[in-house]
Formats: structure tokens, sequence, C-alpha cells
């Protein structure tokens, strides 16, 4: 008789575990240790949940702090160092000792770089860099960057201008990275007479200079 109740007994507890366990397929019932359950590592761009996450380092409490930026001081492997010239005078005339950090040009670069270019510049600049771009009917005094004094100017000075903009022209820094834009230069160079010609012209860049350094903001 002790048998079979004991046998009964286990038998109860055994189908009220089954049937506890079946309740629900979604919950996954009692958790112990939470951080096993729901992981703290998150993945890039997923959504998080603000009652844990903060960005903002004053608003602390229990939570964790997470902006999605790099550390201060820190860059991506690979990525090109930051551009540190002010936008102002003495930084435009600095830009023209940064020398553009590039390598060897493959094929698949320069078509990058055409592409970019078109997307970004043509409008204005036109296809060919002659300043005959659609908007060119709209907006006034574009660079005809086949000119001498585009010839001539260096590529720090070009990078200084996409960076911050000038005049009429607007930044383009939140549009291409610090790599594209240096690509876009390579490409302008390819649109521009060869050295022979820019030699030729080498008297009319000093006429356009000092018009050039009026302009400078
Ligand atoms: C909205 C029209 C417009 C677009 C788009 C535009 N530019 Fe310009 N760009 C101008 C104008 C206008 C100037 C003349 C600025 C001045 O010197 O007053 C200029 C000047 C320049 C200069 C000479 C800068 C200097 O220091 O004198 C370079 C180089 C240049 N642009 C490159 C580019 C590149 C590269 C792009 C694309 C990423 C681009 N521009 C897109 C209008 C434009």
């Amino acid at each position: 008789m002790k048998r079979i109740t004991l046998f009964t007994a286990i038998l109860v507890t055994m189908i009220m575990v089954t049937i506890s366990s079946c309740g629900s397929k979604r919950n996954p019932g009692r958790i112990y240790m939470p951080d096993m359950a729901y992981s703290r590592a998150y993945e890039t761009y997923a959504l998080r949940d603000s009652n844990i996450f903060t960005s903002d380092p004053a608003d602390l409490g229990h939570k964790i702090f997470y902006n999605n930026q790099p550390v201060n001081g820190t860059i991506q492997r690979g990525e090109l160092f930051p551009y540190t010239l002010p936008n102002d005078s003495i930084g435009y005339k600095m830009s023209a000792q940064v020398l553009n950090p590039l390598g060897p040009w493959t094929k698949a670069d320069s078509l990058e770089a055409g592409r970019l270019y078109n997307i970004n510049c043509a409008i204005c600049h036109g296809a060919t860099g002659v300043a005959n771009g659609p908007l060119s009917a709209k907006i006034g005094a574009i660079a005809n960057l086949t000119l001498p004094l585009y010839v001539s100017m260096a590529d720090g000075t070009m990078f200084h201008s996409i960076t911050y903009g000038k005049n009429n022209m607007g930044s383009y820094a939140s549009q291409l990275d610090r790599k594209q834009r240096w690509m876009v230069i390579k490409y302008i160079r390819s649109l521009q007479p060869k050295a022979g010609a820019a030699t030729t012209a080498a008297s009319a860049t000093a006429v356009t200079d000092s018009a050039a350094a009026k302009k400078t903001k």
C-alpha cells in the first residue's frame, strides 16, 4: 500500500510538471540568472531598451551608458586621420601643406571616384569640370576646375574647401568621408589639362591668385 501511494505521488508530480512546462511555448517560465537569459551583448543598430541603456552620461542612474559613438580620440581601423585645420583664413592657407594620403590608384578606385564626383559635384562643376553643370544657370561663380588657378591649387586646399565649403559651395563633409573627398580630388586632377599645359598657363595663375586671395574667407 505504501508503495502505491509513493508511486501515485511521483506520477501526479510528473504530470503537474509536464502540464506547467507546456503552459505557453513563448513563456520561458521562471528565470534565474537573467543575464544569461537576456544577454547584455548588443548588436550594431539594434534598438536598445531605454529602461536599460542611456546615451546621456549625466543621467546614468542604474542604466548602462552607450551612445553608439567611438571612444573620444580613437579612429576606426584603416580610417584616415581627422582633418584638424580650422575653418578660417589661416587654416585655408595652411591647408596647401596637407598632402593627399591616397596611395596608388587602381582602375576600380578611379571609377568609384568618378561616380562620387558625378553624384555630388557635377551638378555644378559639370561632368568635365568646366562649371557647366545643370545648376550653373542658378548658382553664380562656380569654379571652372580646369582653369590654371585650380590646376596649380594644392590638393590640401581643395580638401579644405570641400570639407568646409566655400562661398556658394556647401560643405561635403557629411556626404563624403575623408577618403572619398581625397578620391574626388584625384578625379578632378584627371579632368584637368596635363602638366605641360599647366606650365604654359602659369603666368595666368599669378593674375588669378590675387583674385583667389580676395575670395578667401
Ligand atoms: C552648389 C554648386 C556646387 C557643388 C554641388 C559643388 N561645388 Fe565646388 N564650387 C562651387 C562654387 C560656386 C565654387 C567657387 C567658390 C569660390 O571660390 O567662391 C566652388 C569651388 C570649388 C573648388 C575650389 C575651391 C577653392 O578653394 O577655391 C573645388 C576644388 C571644388 N569646388 C570642388 C568641388 C567638389 C569636389 C564637389 C563635389 C564634392 C563640389 N565642388 C561641389 C559650387 C559647387
